[in-house]
């Protein structure tokens, strides 16, 4: 479904070359939870910014559903970004609209039919468990919220491929654990392909079968693995006892 085909991606800056992806090969399967991991600065967020084509690859070719995004240009790339959506970190919601107008503009953005937008969004939404919060604004919301809030915005126009960039990193463990089983429903009820970049190993191995390990902008090891399934967390005060009492697992 997508494949990287001997992707080198270069950086200038102040005169100077930085390699920052060095002759990256890999495949995705559809219906993979695909994960990236590797330390900061190893190349993972531009490798999964290079998917969509939001980064340009400085050669190699990039081929999701058997069209290679590198050589499309203008509305036939817009086209093909439409199968694509991206969720992020720090959520990347506009802060003076509601809940449901950031999933409107996702929608008019991507050219959606106007008279449907109103009820594809408040189904997404609901689908994210949102429902009662739609005329809310994301200051209003916790970090948990406000990534469901990324997720439905990113669903809306009914894309195949997801790419989250370390969608867990700004929430505690049990906010992390649900949006990870958001993520895992996206996939396995509506056959969306994940893409997802993370340093938590955690989060790797509880929902990924495949993962690359990306070193200094080089491919370490691509390994299969048994996703662990979602460690369950607790809310309970007595749970957060009984884990400090029990010491570390
Ligand atoms: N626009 C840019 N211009 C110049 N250098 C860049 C640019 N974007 C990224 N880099 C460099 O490329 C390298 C890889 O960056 P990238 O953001 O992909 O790493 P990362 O693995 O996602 O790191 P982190 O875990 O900190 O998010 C880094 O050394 C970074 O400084
Ligand atoms: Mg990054």
């Amino acid at each position: 479904m997508i494949t990287i085909h001997n992707v080198s991606k270069t950086y200038i800056q102040n005169n100077k070359t930085f390699k920052a992806l060095d002759h990256i090969s890999l495949s995705i399967n559809r219906g993979d939870i695909y994960g990236i991991i590797g330390r900061s600065g190893a190349g993972k967020s531009t490798l999964l910014r290079l998917i969509n084509l939001l980064e340009v690859p400085t050669s190699g070719s990039v081929i999701v559903n058997g069209q290679d995004l590198t050589k499309l240009k203008g509305k036939q790339l817009r086209i093909a970004r439409q199968s694509i959506g991206m969720i992020f970190q720090q959520f990347n919601l506009v802060l003076n609209k509601t809940i449901l107008d950031n999933v409107l503009i996702a929608l008019e953005l991507a050219k959606y039919p106007k008279s449907e937008r109103y009820n594809r969004a408040m189904e997404v939404l609901n689908f994210v468990g949102l429902k009662e919060y739609v005329y809310k604004y994301p200051s209003q919301l916790s970090g948990g919220q406000k990534q469901r809030v990324g997720i439905a915005r990113a669903l809306a126009n009914k894309p195949k491929i997801l790419l989250c960039d370390e969608p867990t990193s700004a929430l505690d463990p049990n906010t992390t654990a649900e949006i990870l089983k958001v993520l895992q429903s996206i996939n396995k009820n509506l056959g969306v392909t994940i893409v997802i970049v993370s340093h938590e190993m955690d989060v790797i191995k509880s929902i990924c079968n495949r993962v690359t390990i990306l070193d200094n902008g080089k491919v370490y090891e691509t390994v299969e693995i048994e996703p662990k399934g979602i460690r369950e967390h607790s809310h309970n005060p007595d749970w957060f006892l009984a884990q400090l009492r029990g010491g570390r697992d």
